[in-house]
């Protein structure tokens, strides 16, 4: 999974975000190289990007770092995998669009044989200026993916449309670029995290679900082109960027009825949610106070099963179940997906799978059963993804 990333950064006060991407670049395992216009070497030393990277930074169109032929423009594009020009300024977005190459990042952008990504960053007036539409309509028309840039305060002191999407935002994004699109076209609906059954306003029953899995799982089915939805209990990660919609929904009946407000049209039900199998049926508006040493008596009511009721639905999307185990796991999981009749499930240890950054999974479905090595849950995700489009019309 590790990719060769070149790095384009242009004159803005926005550049300061790159030292972050890269960090998080590379901690995503992949090389980066850092490439700057003359401009851009005014907000950030060059010596910066290259202790960030690991690498020489280049930012002279004929520096002969590149390889020694005096290529740098030709060199850099020919080992990347991607090109991504973070902050793109307008003047750098439009000589990209008209052809003009009079200098290291847009020689690079012109003689590119990699995918070109641009995260454009300028001043409200200037983003909306007809030239920059123009310009940035030309840039979408030849392929070129645009990273929507953020609203807010800006750097000049005026609000509105123009900040460089953050560096985790970019980050996430990024691996869509060279994913190839299995899904592509797919709706998908995915559940995740831990619920939450309260017993009173400030206590309640829950697990040590973290949501990583269901996280995982969405980036995966994003970066092959799905359009993906995702309803969440308490998590413990950050939410991927690029989601169609999230939702909120802390208990199992709120899970319940988020789902089925948003099941029609999905492709697919992914139920990674690690939903309580019961809720408190004495649930108490009021703070529970202690009384002279009488244990609270807590009574408990079922949940509803909800990827057993998507798929019991007339037209089911495909539905991907998980099974969280401790023991004898495959021939739990096997009956778990008798049971509640759906097409896969993903079954996994709770002492390896809860809460960890790693899972082992073994895929079960109508084909057999597949067991990974133990993973990073990306990997893991991306397998199920792999399996998963194999399986759809
Ligand atoms: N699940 C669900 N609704 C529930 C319980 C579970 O949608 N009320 C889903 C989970 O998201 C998971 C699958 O069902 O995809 C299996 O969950 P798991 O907790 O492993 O199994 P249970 O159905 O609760 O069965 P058991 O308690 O016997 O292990």
């Amino acid at each position: 999974m590790s990719k060769h990333i070149l790095l384009g950064i242009s004159g803005g006060i926005a550049a300061y975000k790159s030292c972050e991407l890269v960090r998080l670049l590379k901690k995503q395992g992949h090389d980066v190289t850092v490439a700057m216009s003359r401009a851009a070497t005014e907000f950030v030393s060059p010596l910066t990007f290259q202790a960030l990277s690991g690498n020489p930074v280049l930012s002279d169109t004929h520096s002969g770092e590149s390889g020694g032929n005096g290529m740098a423009h030709i060199n850099l594009t020919r080992r990347a995998n991607v090109f991504l020009i973070a902050p793109a300024s307008a003047n750098t977005l439009a000589k990209i669009a008209g052809g003009i190459a009079d200098n290291l990042l847009t020689n690079l952008a012109a003689a590119r044989k990699c995918p070109l990504a641009v995260a454009p960053a300028m001043n409200v007036e200037m983003w909306f200026n007809p030239a920059n539409r123009r310009n940035i309509a030309l840039l979408q028309t030849d392929g070129i993916t645009v990273f929507q840039p953020a609203s807010g305060e800006q750097a000049c002191g005026e609000t509105g449309v123009g900040r460089m999407p953050e560096a985790a935002e970019l980050a996430d994004l990024l691996p869509d670029l060279w994913t190839p699109k299995q899904l592509q076209g797919k709706k998908v609906l995915i559940t995740g995290g831990a619920t939450f059954e309260a017993i009173d306003p400030v206590r309640g029953i829950t697990n040590i679900s973290s949501g990583q899995m269901s996280v995982a799982l969405a980036r995966a089915c994003r970066a092959a082109g799905a359009e993906v939805s995702l309803v969440y209990g308490q998590m413990q990660t950050a939410l991927p960027a690029g989601l169609a919609a999230a939702e909120q929904a802390l208990s199992a009946q709120a899970m319940y009825e988020a789902v089925h407000r948003r099941i029609a049209g999905q492709d697919v039900f992914i139920s990674v949610a690690a939903v309580a199998d019961y809720k408190v049926k004495n649930s108490s508006v009021h703070k529970l106070k202690k009384a002279n040493g009488a244990l609270p008596v807590i009574e408990l009511a079922e949940n509803p099963d909800i990827l057993a009721s998507v798929a019991a639905l007339p037209q089911p999307p495909f539905c991907i179940g998980f099974a969280a185990e401790s023991h004898n796991i495959i021939e739990h999981a096997r009956a778990k997906r008798l049971r509640k009749n759906i097409p896969m499930l993903v079954a996994n240890d709770v002492s390896v799978a809860m809460g960890k950054t790693t899972n082992q999974i073994t895929i079960i479905d109508a084909g057999g059963e597949t067991s990974l090595p133990e993973t990073g849950k990306p990997e893991a995700a991306a397998a199920i993804v792999a399996r998963l489009a194999e399986q759809l019309p």
